[in-house]
């Protein structure tokens, strides 16, 4: 149970307790080398906390972890020289421009001053900030920040690259570029560990994912295994507005699970792990009201159902 070569990352029962808060409560995880490996949660599920470990910004209470094959806690250097890291909050100085930032992070990951210009120049370049060079990053854009925070983490081109929320709080086509920008540093080999709250990104980018909610983790595969763990979808549609409450009365009782409810389109759903027979346990609980549904059926689930049947699971354990 030490050092492994093979992995990227291992995280072996790691705990993190901040005054109020248990943020970590014995976290396992892997990620394999060249995979990306999104880390997905709620907020306050633990996922900050836990890349500030993987980046030695933060000690853990007890447990090991193992980075590049290096222990966070007893080689910290070692582990820092082979990562890089882009933050939740950006880390980019607003007072110096695009080249700046990237020269300054270039000079102090050991790059002589010519090395840092053309580092510099390769990533603006290569994160079409070229134009920006010479502004200073307060005039940028959100997502031009964003990909200037990016390109800080691979000056040196480290073998790791750690993403917290990479996309938060971007419009749509930053995140799109963001999206790319992950994309071409897969094909370029580099392994990636990604926290985000978006499941659309998770599904997107991700090899596997790692759920995690209140410091722990609740499930693990790649999107389609969780998919498939979430089973189906049971929806139904009624034809009258009063119909609405006793026929979402009805599919909680079949599946245990708050439905989610628009009541616009009077469509009920709710994710189901054991297909027909929760079909059949929904007719019966909707004779049961009095309802006649327009439609109703099993449709696969989505990870938004994964996500939602996960947490709220872990929170009614917790309850
Ligand atoms: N420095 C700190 N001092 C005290 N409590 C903290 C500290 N950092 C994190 N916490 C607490 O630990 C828990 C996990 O926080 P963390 O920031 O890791 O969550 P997160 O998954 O990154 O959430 P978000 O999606 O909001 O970024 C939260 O309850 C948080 O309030
Ligand atoms: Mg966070």
């Amino acid at each position: 149970m030490h050092t492994s070569t093979r992995s990227a990352v291992l995280v072996q029962g790691i705990y993190k307790t901040f005054k109020k808060s248990q943020a970590l409560q014995g976290i396992d995880l892997e990620v394999r080398p060249g995979e990306v490996m999104a880390l997905l949660g709620p907020n306050g599920a633990g996922k900050t906390t836990l890349v500030k470990v993987l980046t030695t910004l933060i000690k853990p209470d007890s447990g090991n972890a193992f980075v590049n094959g290096r222990h966070v806690v007893d080689e910290p250097e070692k582990v820092r020289s082979t990562i890089g890291m882009a933050g939740q909050y950006s880390t980019v100085d607003d007072m110096l421009t695009g080249f700046e930032n990237l020269r300054l992070i270039a000079g102090l990951r050991g790059f002589g001053r010519r090395g840092a210009r053309r580092v510099a120049d390769e990533l603006l370049e290569r994160f079409r900030l070229t134009d920006a060079a010479g502004r200073t990053a307060a005039t940028y854009s959100g997502g031009m920040r964003r990909r200037l925070d990016l390109a800080a983490a691979l000056v040196g081109a480290p073998p790791l690259v750690l993403l917290d929320e990479p996309t938060t709080g971007l419009d749509p086509e930053s995140r799109l570029d963001t999206w790319e920008a992950v994309g071409e540093l897969v094909a370029g080999g580099t392994t990636i560990l990604l926290t985000t709250q978006y499941l659309e990104e998770a599904d997107r980018l991700a090899d596997r994912i790692t759920v995690i909610d209140r410091g722990k983790v609740v499930a693990e595969g790649t999107s389609d295994s969780l998919k498939a763990t979430a089973g189906q979808r049971l929806v139904l549609y009624v034809a009258e507005d009063h119909e609405i409450d006793p026929a979402t009365r009805a599919a909680a009782r079949a599946t245990g699970l708050v439905p989610a409810v628009d009541r616009r389109a009077r469509r009920v759903e709710a994710a189901v792990t054991d297909g027909r027979a929760a079909l059949a346990r929904a007719l019966a609980a909707l004779a049961d009201e009095g309802v006649e549904v327009l439609e109703i059926g099993l449709h696969r689930a989505t990870l938004d159902d994964v996500f939602l049947g996960l947490t709220s699971r872990a929170r009614r354990e917790a309850a």
